[in-house]
């Protein structure tokens, strides 16, 4: 587009400059003609380019984008249980939302000026060293004085974005933890305090960014001065008699013209430089956390069902990233079909040993047999099969009753084996009177549900699954004696069958 414009200038001096002859008068004529033209059609060109350019971009940047939060959601299900605990959910959501939300801007934005400042400038340049060549070459003069300025702003841009997307973990972070322990911030008074966080993690946000800003509004100008300089110096070349004495005086506003085009889009890409460089930073990151370890899923042996015996031999164990440990040498058989209630202080490992049976966490010294293997030999996949598990802290996922009773491979259930299912868990008296029965909504989380129906929902998924190994932890503590009682008698006559 400039490039072309330039050439233009060129034309339209030269043409004016040579009167007189009739030759050069119907030259002028179709001139008249041709130039408005051909900068019409220039213009109709750019647009559809334009046009084109941008819906591309988008359809590119949407697609690596989409792709990216798939891909991570993807390997956030295959993560261990480790990784959780290491790292806040606030912090991977903004991984999530945020950084990709950034690498598409990158993508977008930068490229398409990348690609449009970037040729117009080879494209200006290429011009002017057509025109005068010798003139042209005091520009490469500067291109070391912009390389350092340029890379040491792409430094401080990629550090601070870094600081950005981090204070935006903590932003997510500290919101959904007040979110969620609401009535615990109302009734200890943690609102000012919650307020504060909030306060330190948005305002470190904002300085990163004014930062950002700073280093930006330096970056701009200075460039365009150097610019300038380059511009100026050749000008004052320019107009020395023995140089301009060479050129047409269209070559020569031509050239000054292309040479004065050059600073915008040097500006713009200049000033893109700060977008490229943060969605760098968030694809660092994103890369970063698909290439965490998956769980360790060696094992090959298939078990369709087991009939599960579970023998821990000598199992010492240490949560990852702790000394402490926790088993120590544990030794314990329980035969198939029977029943093993862990009595204990708080604290003292029930949980622990819950855990490492469905392989949460993976055992370094010592082993567990199931039906008499090594847990590890049997595919993840399979070994959780025939587990059923209710945890210490109950799970509902927002939806209906029925979908948190059928959840995951048991989608397909009929409502004729959940009711059973519900029955078994003393659930059903509760659902049957519900409004709208297994259809109801039970709300994030579960908390449109007291505290005991929410765990007999959760043991009704249990026994649902109907698998040879059910693991209760503190599953009923939420629940009256009695139900407690008529869960205890449906597990009992579950287990002769
Ligand atoms: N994810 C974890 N990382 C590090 N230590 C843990 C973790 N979970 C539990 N512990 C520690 O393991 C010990 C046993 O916990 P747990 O098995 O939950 O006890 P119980 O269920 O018997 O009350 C506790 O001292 C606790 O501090
Ligand atoms: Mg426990």
């Amino acid at each position: 587009m400039e490039p072309t414009l330039a050439y233009l200038l060129q034309l339209i001096v030269d043409t004016l400059e040579s009167p007189g002859s009739e030759g050069a008068r119907s030259n002028l004529t179709e001139d008249r003609i041709f130039i408005p033209l051909f900068i019409l059609g220039i213009f109709v060109i750019r647009g559809i380019g334009t046009f084109f350019g941008s819906y591309f971009m988008a359809l590119i940047g949407t697609k690596l984008v989409f792709d990216l939060r798939v891909d991570m959601f993807n390997k956030l299900s295959e993560l261990p249980s480790s990784y959780f605990h290491g790292e806040s959910s606030g912090r991977i959501l903004s991984k999530l939302t945020f950084n990709t939300e950034q690498v598409i801007g990158s993508v977008t934005q930068a490229v398409r000026v990348l690609l449009r400042e970037g040729l117009t400038v080879i494209g200006l340049f290429g011009f002017m060293l057509y025109t005068n060549w010798r003139l042209s070459l005091f520009f490469i003069l500067i291109i070391p004085f912009i390389a350092v300025i340029v890379g040491y702003a792409s430094k401080r841009f990629r550090k601070l974005s870094k600081r950005i997307q981090n204070a935006m973990g903590g932003i997510t972070d500290v919101a959904s933890e007040a979110i969620k322990g609401q009535e615990v911030v109302k009734i200890f008074g943690g609102k000012t305090y919650e307020r504060k966080r909030f306060y330190d993690a948005a305002y470190s946000n904002r300085r990163s960014q004014l930062k950002m800003e700073l280093t930006k509004s330096l970056n701009v100008p200075i460039i365009q001065f150097i610019v300038a300089t380059a511009l100026a110096t050749i000008i004052w070349l320019a107009l020395d008699p023995d140089i301009s004495e060479n050129m047409t005086a269209g070559h020569f506003v031509a050239f000054i013209g292309a040479a004065g085009m050059l600073s915008k889009p040097l500006r713009q890409l200049t000033e893109i430089n700060s977008i490229l460089q943060k969605g760098l930073a968030a694809a660092q990151s994103i890369f970063e956390f698909l290439d965490e370890k998956s769980e360790k899923d060696q094992g090959e042996i298939q078990a369709k069902s087991l009939q599960g015996e579970l023998v821990f031999e000598k199992v010492s164990f240490a949560y990852p990233n702790t000394d402490k440990l926790i088993l120590d040498k544990v030794n314990l058989v329980l035969p198939a079909g029977k029943t093993l209630a862990l009595v204990g202080r708080s604290g003292g490992g029930k949980s622990t040993i819950a855990n490492l049976v469905p392989r949460f966490y993976d055992i370094e010294e010592g082993a567990l047999r199931v039906d008499g293997i090594n847990a590890k030999d049997y595919g993840l996949d399979d070994l959780r099969r025939n587990i059923a598990l209710v945890n210490q802290k109950i799970v509902l996922f927002n939806g209906s009753v029925r979908e948190n009773i059928a959840y995951g491979h048991l989608a397909e259930a009929s409502d004729e084996d959940i009711i059973a299912a519900a029955k078994a868990a003393n659930a059903w008296d509760f659902i049957e009177k519900l409004e709208q029965g297994l259809d109801t909504q039970v709300g994030e989380d579960g908390t449109l549900f007291s505290g005991g129906q929410r765990q007999r929902i959760a043991i009704a998924r249990a026994i649902l699954k109907d698998a040879s190994i059910l693991i209760l932890d503190e599953a009923t503590s939420a629940l009256d004696s009695e139900s407690e009682r008529a869960i205890q008698q449906a597990l009992n006559s579950l287990m002769k069958d």
